[in-house]
């Protein structure tokens, strides 16, 4: 009996933006399943709805509001339901959300999750002396905010023994993020990252292998590792301020060894990396370490050396193209992509130029792009020579034309070839079909009867499209 009742509450999260707010989400769930709350898809039968937000375009913004718009009638007809926003947009502008949307219970930034269930509780208790006095909807009450940084001087810990029961049914069980750092000291102009998420700090390497072992210890069998520019990794833990001046040292490189010593780990994938930080070590790495995948995530921005400067992203395209060309050396397979932002200000057809001929020349495997997207508090909104909204448009059309031909070229090349498949989960749409990724991370639609999610399986490629490969498992 008491199993039944286990779980009194449920839980409704949305999660936008990258795979950091993705592991957040998981945390989140982690947390508050120690107090009960069990996950749910539907919105209406949820006790608590928890919104992870995202602010690093406008756009992800507008997803927010929009949402809130939505769910407004449900918190009228049911005001006992909690409604919390979390994540990004709720460090960059709780006072603004607490004033337009104030039907919201709980803001709170993306230090706060350890303390969820304790500031859960802390709204459910107002919540509870508001009745009787004026009805919880319609109160005087505005958001229970709080959005502070750790304040720790160096690193920071996740607790990974905050595992309950259910746990093991929200995780995709083969492949798994594992934090290592956390914020960003780059302040890209673009970018409102370092705002929302603060200064780096890293995680103890000895919590991480802790992590990877036990994670391992479930069944998972490839580590994703997870921070806004790994790269920089450990440097705040060895007293470095960055790693041009770390004495030759970077511990995520270091950390690379470690996570391959782990026996179980079959691969490692990390994201996402500035070329900026980028070293010779990071290269011998990829030459020493087999399990790293043959996959870069190298983000370039702009082919245009003065775009670049204007971003303060500190590297060339020179520099770029020989940074990629020392991991080319070693692993001259290598699938990679890459972030491209089209219209930052003052960028001009000769830029944009360059930046097309850079996807050409680098023959990414897949690449993100965005328009532009003015962000308030970075430093590029001070730039008075903003790019019209259609020309925007034109550009990241073009870009994305470029790239999607290269991406099929690079599709149907893989026909004829036996590929190693990591079988990630199940196609839910047909009978005896799954998906997985090759080494290069390419989608793979795989035929077999046989169940087989966590096996790498060697698949004859035999048919492709610009989404994915479609293969048969080798006799
Ligand atoms: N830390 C990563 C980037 C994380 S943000 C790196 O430096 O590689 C993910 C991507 O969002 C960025 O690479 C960039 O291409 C895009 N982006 C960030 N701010 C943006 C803005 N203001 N407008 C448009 N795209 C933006
Ligand atoms: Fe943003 Fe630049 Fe940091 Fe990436 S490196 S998170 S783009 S500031
Ligand atoms: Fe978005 Fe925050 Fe990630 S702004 S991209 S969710 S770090």
């Amino acid at each position: 009996m008491q199993q039944q009742n286990q779980y009194l509450k449920k839980v409704y999260v949305q999660t936008w933006g990258c795979q950091m707010n993705v592991a957040d989400t998981e945390r989140m769930l982690a947390h508050l399943g120690t107090c009960n709350y069990k996950p749910t898809d539907e919105v209406n039968e949820a006790d608590f709805i928890l919104l992870n937000t995202c602010h690093i375009r406008e756009k992800a913004r507008h997803k927010l509001v929009s949402r809130l718009g939505e769910l407004k009638p449900l918190k009228e007809k049911n005001p006992d339901v909690i409604l919390a926003i979390a994540g990004c947009v709720a460090q960059a502008e709780s006072e603004a959300l607490a004033k337009e949307v104030p039907f919201v219970d709980m803001i709170i930034g993306p230090d706060q999750i350890e303390q969820l269930p304790s500031l859960l509780e802390e709204v459910v208790r107002k919540h509870e002396a508001s009745k009787g006095i004026v009805d919880s909807f319609h109160n005087s009450f505005s958001p229970f905010v709080l959005t502070k940084f750790d304040g720790k001087e160096k690193g920071y810990s996740i607790p990974i023994d905050v595992v309950p029961p259910f746990y093991d049914e929200i995780k995709n069980e083969v492949s798994r993020y594992v934090n290592i750092i956390k914020g960003c000291n780059n302040f890209c102009t673009f970018c409102v990252v370092p705002y929302t998420r603060g200064r780096e700090k890293s995680r103890l390497q000895e919590e991480i292998l802790q992590e990877v072992n036990h994670l391992v210890s479930k069944g998972v069998k490839e580590i994703i590792l997870l921070g806004q520019n790994v790269n920089s990794y450990g440097l705040d833990l060895i007293g470095a301020t960055d790693i041009h001046s770390s004495g030759g040292k970077m511990p995520f490189s270091d950390l690379l060894y470690e996570v391959s010593n782990v026996q179980g780990v079959e691969r490692i994938r990390f994201t996402t990396s500035n070329p900026h930080d980028f070293t010779p070590t990071l290269a011998k790495a990829f030459e020493d370490l087999p399990k790293v995948t043959n996959s870069f995530h190298l983000a370039v921005q702009s082919g245009s050396d003065r775009i670049l400067d204007r971003m303060n992203r500190q590297y060339t395209r020179n520099e770029y193209l020989e940074r990629v060309g020392w991991i080319r050396k070693v692993r001259p397979q290598i699938a990679f992509s890459t972030d491209i932002i089209v219209g930052f200000p003052g960028e001009s057809q000769q830029d944009f130029e360059d930046t097309l001929s850079l996807v050409e020349e680098m023959k990414y495997a897949f690449i993100y792009a965005f328009k532009y997207s003015i962000r308030k508090g970075t430093p590029a909104t001070r730039f008075h020579d903003q790019v019209p909204e259609e020309i925007k448009d034109k550009r990241l059309q073009l870009l994305l034309d470029v790239q999607k031909k290269e991406t099929l070229k690079q599709n149907l090349a893989e026909i004829g070839s036996v590929r190693e498949v990591l079988i990630l989960y199940k196609n839910r749409k047909e009978e005896d079909s799954w998906y997985g990724r090759t080494n290069e991370g390419r989608l793979v639609k795989v035929q077999t009867s046989m169940p087989c999610i966590g096996f790498t399986l060697s698949v004859k490629i035999e048919d492709a499209n610009l989404i994915a490969l479609v293969g048969r498992v080798c006799q």
